[in-house]
């Protein structure tokens, strides 16, 4: 507790899961007239107290938008930086989120990520999954639309081989078929930078999540402005459609 706003945060109220669009790397680079490699490089060092303010103040499960399944139409140059980062960040904070607690998990199409990652990524989710703190939850190569899609095909090919009876599909038969189905609902999602779209993160999870936006790029994002987002969140009257 050492400051105002942590004081003021209830900690009986903090989100479950909160879900992050880290956006504007590029912003904060072209502001600094640096490339916008700079800005996934210092977007990467944000994300170390990021996850640290989420074990301290409880928060249960963080998803991260890493790599969106449209962000391959970027230059060869930038998805090439950005799958050596990855790698990279996987390779380097492996140790210090084992020991701070933090069980890490990937959502999305991961098996269409370079080798280096695919390798790093197993490693850390074996290294981490006995973990009991923050779940972190990296969309990498992540796309709702193409999630949703394959949960249909499966369910498809599941009631033509008979392991799925067509009338007990419900809508919790979908959701676990998608990749976060063995993580609750988002209760907060944030977005850096100034854009208000979801750019096609988790679509059908956020049915009833709050959200907020902040014009703060996402290197710039540090864990006052996650304290900002979850007094904001607090303020919310969340009705889920009944009344109060
Ligand atoms: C977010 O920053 C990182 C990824 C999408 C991988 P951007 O690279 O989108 O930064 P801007 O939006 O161009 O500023
Ligand atoms: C969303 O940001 C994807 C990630 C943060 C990984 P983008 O920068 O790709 O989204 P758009 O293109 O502005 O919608
Ligand atoms: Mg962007």
């Amino acid at each position: 507790m050492n400051n105002k706003n942590t004081l003021e945060i209830d900690l009986e109220n903090v989100p479950t899961h909160i879900a992050i669009i880290m956006d504007g790397n590029g912003r904060w680079a072209k502001a600094r007239f640096l490339p916008r490699t700079a800005g996934h490089v210092a977007g990467v060092e944000a994300i170390r107290d990021i996850v640290k303010k989420c074990s301290s103040l409880g928060v249960k499960y963080l998803t991260l938008y890493a790599f969106s399944t449209e962000n391959w139409n970027r230059p060869k140059l930038e998805v090439d930086t950005l799958m050596n980062l990855l790698a990279k960040y996987l390779r380097n904070e492996a140790k210090e989120l084992h020991s701070n607690n933090v069980k890490v998990n990937a959502i999305g199409f991961t098996d269409k990520l370079p080798a280096k990652c695919r390798v790093e990524l197993a490693k850390i989710e074996d290294l981490t999954k006995d973990n009991t703190g923050v779940n972190l939850n990296l969309a990498l190569n992540y796309g709702a639309r193409a999630d949703i899609s394959s949960a249909i095909v499966k369910i498809v090919n599941g009631c033509k081989d008979g392991s799925i009876d067509i009338d007990e599909i419900d809508e919790n038969t979908l959701k676990n078929y998608l990749s976060t189905k063995s993580i609750p609902d988002p209760d907060l999602v944030i977005r850096t930078s100034g854009e208000q779209r979801l750019s096609n993160f988790l679509l059908w999870e956020v049915a009833y999540a709050e959200f907020y936006f902040t014009s703060i790029h996402w290197p710039d994002f540090k864990p006052e402005e996650l304290e900002k987002a979850i007094l904001a969140y607090q303020g919310r009257d969340r009705r889920f459609g009944g009344l109060k």
